[in-house]
């Protein structure tokens, strides 16, 4: 049965990549199921499967908690190359289904082919829902327009206080058809510039600027995140962040600070 996308998840970009740091990232993921980040995002593009391995490791004995996410490479959004990376990913993973299979991007595997491999995996039990990830309104318009298309659970796309050009038609678009936005980069790899409408809310609601600024990229119901840290204090850290709701004073300095695009701009992608 399908169910709702928590609404703070972890991601495992470059995890699995240095093997002095694979126990601590383990760590850190287990820290966020300790804590109810029970979504964990990969894809089988992370470090050829290690990151899948990575994550393996962290849900050992508790996939029943986990909302697992991961992603099918473009070249692989065939039937045949779905199916095929779909069971390479569950075996790197140690489980037989997860809960949302994205497709990483678009290329020129045409989506309804697309769709109705998304649509047979699911239909077989490899994966509970699926969306897509950096599809632009479009990509969106396209998807739904395959048989099947509809069925798209999520678009987990760029999203943080300096890059906002998906307010404007994008989360509009997915709210609509009941699409759930899955912003990736939170905190902007760690480079999210804190202006003082930023520290000022953080302070006021007792968490750290980067805590605050993954609490405004949730601040729209229709919007999940995914952060990601190798680091438990910093999963800690982010796990505080669920508990922030910023008054409209806030949200207008914040606007402020970082202004949103006055008009309409591509996707964006890291
Ligand atoms: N679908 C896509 O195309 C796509 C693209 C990009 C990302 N994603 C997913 O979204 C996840 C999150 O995005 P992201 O990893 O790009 O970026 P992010 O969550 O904005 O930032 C993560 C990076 O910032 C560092 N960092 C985190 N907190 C920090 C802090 N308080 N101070 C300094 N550095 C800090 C982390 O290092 P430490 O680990 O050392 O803490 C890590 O290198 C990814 O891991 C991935 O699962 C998807």
């Amino acid at each position: 049965m399908t169910r709702p996308l928590p609404r703070l998840g972890l991601g495992t970009w470059q995890m699995g990549d240095d093997p002095a740091r694979r126990a601590y990232e383990v760590a850190a993921l287990r820290a966020g199921l300790d804590l109810g980040l029970s979504m964990i995002d990969t894809a089988e593009y992370y470090g050829h499967g290690r990151s899948e391995g990575v994550v393996a490791d962290a849900i050992a004995g508790r996939r029943d908690e986990v909302f697992l996410v991961t992603k099918v490479m473009p070249r692989n959004a065939t039937r045949r190359g779905a199916a095929a990376a779909c069971e390479r990913s569950l075996r790197h993973l140690r489980t037989d289904r997860v809960d949302l299979y994205l497709v990483h991007w678009r290329e020129d595997v045409p989506l309804e082919e697309t769709v109705a491999a998304m649509e047979g995996l699911r239909e077989a039990g490899k994966c509970v829902s699926w969306g897509v990830s950096n599809f632009d309104v479009h990509d969106m318009e396209d998807t739904f327009a395959a048989p099947g298309g509809a069925r798209c659970a999520a678009n987990q796309v760029y999203y943080n206080l300096l890059h906002r050009g998906i307010e404007r038609r994008l989360v509009p678009w997915c709210a609509r058809r009941g699409v759930a936005v899955m912003a990736y980069t939170p905190v902007e790899s760690g480079r999210l510039p804190v202006r003082p409408s930023l520290a000022a809310a953080a302070e006021r609601h007792g968490v750290t600027p980067f805590a605050a600024a993954v609490a405004w990229t949730m601040r729209d119901p229709g919007v999940v995140t995914i952060v990601k840290s190798g680091r438990a204090d910093r999963v800690r850290e982010y796990a505080a962040s669920l508990r922030v709701r910023f008054d409209e004073a806030e949200l207008s300095a914040l606007d402020r600070d970082y202004p949103a695009p006055t008009r309409d701009v591509p996707l964006e992608t890291v």
